[in-house]
């Protein structure tokens, strides 16, 4: 059966690979709508990013939807350093053919998670757009099956030491996902950080040839450099926890988001059970490397 999902993401390279991931997995993942935030960039920047990548995947059938342009509550905090100006430098991807859809991706996914049975959202950036859906219609929460999300950490930070950068860009987002009885399944840093585009990874990417081999393996060869982690695989780990969760393990933990102060963005994982709180998300520390890595090649050879 194919799961039915919608992406919430802010392209950046390693959304545009999660995308990509989702492209190739037709048959498995029933995409419903991408829906994007400001994030790695401002959101004019993410909205034409999201179209190049849905042209250069040939992917002309999912709608795009522009959502929320700034955090919650704070400033918007942007990532240029790690992901370049455009949020997408590295490579010449073609000129966007695919539009915008009209409408707000809020009110996109609410409409969806009244509209499709089981409909999960999988978020790849600050969780606006995601919170913003749930503030101003809370009856979505019993109707999504789950939000998978890249973000937070059980461990160190990327942006802080303690905060991990979706996280650290809109913690009161995160604090209303985390609080809204969704199931939540967390992919941190912890187990996004196990997967590294090294450079023998890359020439596998670039050996898919056609459009999409070059231009993904130029991407993340920009971002590997500039990316003080290396340029991990945060995004499409996320994608790929949707689609083969056994390749993954983790734990039900109490998460609590802190709002404010030097910890702003901060994930408590409640890793021990020391709090004896009920848990309210499936937390994610580790994952087959190897194997997610051949499912994404795989996956990105029938994409175009
Ligand atoms: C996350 O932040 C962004 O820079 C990446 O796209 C990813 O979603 C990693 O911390
Ligand atoms: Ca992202």
């Amino acid at each position: 059966m194919r799961r039915k999902v919608v992406i919430d993401c802010d392209p950046g390279q390693d959304d545009a690979v999660a995308l990509l991931l989702a492209f190739g997995e037709a048959e498995r993942l029933d995409l419903r709508a991408i829906t994007v935030v400001a994030g790695n960039v401002p959101l004019a920047w993410t909205t034409t990013n999201a179209r190049r990548v849905a042209t250069l995947g040939g992917c002309t059938d999912v709608p795009i939807y522009a959502g929320c342009g700034r955090p919650l509550v704070n400033p918007l905090v942007t990532a240029e350093h790690v992901h370049g100006d455009s949020g997408l430098d590295g490579a010449d991807l073609p000129p966007a053919t695919v539009d915008l859809s009209p409408g707000h991706a809020v009110d996109r996914i609410i409409e969806l998670a009244h509209a499709e049975d089981g409909l999960a959202l999988c978020a790849t950036g600050p969780l606006t757009n995601v919170a913003m859906a749930l503030v101003k219609d809370p009856s979505i929460a019993p109707k999504l099956s789950r939000i998978v999300l890249m973000g937070g950490a059980i461990g160190h930070g990327n942006v802080t030491p303690s905060a991990e950068f979706n996280i650290y860009v809109d913690p009161h987002a995160a604090r209303v996902v985390f609080e809204s009885g969704v199931p939540i399944v967390m992919l941190g840093l912890d187990v996004t950080e196990q997967v590294r585009p090294t450079a023998e990874r890359r020439a596998r990417i670039r050996e898919i040839g056609g459009e999409v081999g070059p231009i993904v393996a130029d991407l993340l060869s920009f971002y590997a450099e500039r990316a003080a982690d290396g340029g991990a695989l945060h995004d499409p780990v996320a994608v790929g926890y949707l689609l083969e969760p056994e390749l993954f393990t983790g734990r039900d933990c109490f998460v609590e988001i802190v709002t404010e102060g030097p910890c702003a963005g901060r994930t408590v994982v409640d890793w021990r059970g020391r709090t004896g709180r009920p848990p309210n998300a499936r937390v994610i520390d580790t994952v087959d490397d190897e194997a997610f890595f051949s499912l994404l090649v795989e996956s990105l050879a029938r994409v175009g």
